[in-house]
């Protein structure tokens, strides 16, 4: 255990909303082993069913809308308020981090509480559950999608345009609750670590990402998270 100091960033996935319900992508009741991405998760998907991406969607709007956030989330938005230069980054879409008080949170893959129209462009929010029409149209006429990126989209660019460069140049880097498997995310921490951060993952099991780990709080983000924060508070 050091005296965190210098530039922190945090890198959340799946994993820090899985105490508060919302269901991971991969393991044993992942999302990807219910369902393929191919069906559901590409703009192929939605250019050829956009009534059962829209399902698809709406159901997991309505189990996100059931969830609190976890003492985890608490505590990131806790770090943001102690500490001078912090970024959050997730790749999360379920806006818990802002529900649990974090401010200013860098979304690489979307919010799934926004919708964008595919015809003129405007994204706004949408926060009802169910959605009373499927799939949503814009005041324009146009199809709304889902606000989230899909695989083989782009990310959003000033998102990751800062968060490489707050990966860059921190000093410390957590990862917390990711696989590390899906790119462009997977590399921040690779960036982070050869720059001389000290790299920390706080995983209930092993990813690519554990080797390179100065440190590995191994456990439930939920339980160890909080525990560690009040250690480092204490030094
Ligand atoms: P995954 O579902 O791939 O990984 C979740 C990670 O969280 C795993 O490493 C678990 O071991 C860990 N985990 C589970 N419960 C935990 C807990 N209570 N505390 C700590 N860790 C826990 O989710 P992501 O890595 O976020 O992308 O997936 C990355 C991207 O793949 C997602 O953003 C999504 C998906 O396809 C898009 O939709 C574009």
């Amino acid at each position: 255990m050091r005296k965190m100091e210098g530039p922190v960033v945090v890198l959340t996935g799946a994993g820090v909303s899985a105490e508060s319900g919302v269901p991971t992508f991969r393991g044993p009741e992942g999302l990807w082993r219910t369902f393929r991405p191919e069906d559901l998760a590409t703009p192929e998907a939605f250019a050829r069913d956009p009534v059962l991406v829209w399902e698809w969607y709406d159901w997991r709007r309505q189990r996100i809308a059931n969830c609190r956030p976890n003492p985890a989330h608490r505590v990131l938005a806790e770090m943001e308020a102690a500490l001078p230069d912090f970024t959050l980054i997730t790749q999360n879409v379920d806006g818990l981090h802002q529900a649990a008080g974090s401010r200013r949170v860098l979304e690489l893959h979307g919010n799934i509480w926004r919708v964008r129209c595919t015809r003129c462009g405007r994204v706004g929010e949408d926060r009802r559950v169910p959605l009373p029409e499927i799939p949503p149209r814009c005041a324009c006429g146009g199809l709304l999608r889902p606000d989230v990126v899909w695989f083989g989209e782009p990310l959003p660019p000033a998102v990751l345009e800062e968060a490489w460069e707050a990966a860059a140049r921190c000093r410390w880097m957590l990862v917390v609750g990711t696989s590390a498997l899906v790119q462009p995310a997977a590399s921040l921490p690779v960036v982070a670590h050869r720059n001389g951060a000290r790299l920390i993952e706080v995983n209930v099991s092993d990813t690519p990402l554990t080797p390179l780990a100065d440190e590995v709080l191994r456990g439930p983000a939920g339980e160890v998270l909080p525990r560690w924060w009040a250690a480092c508070a204490r030094l």
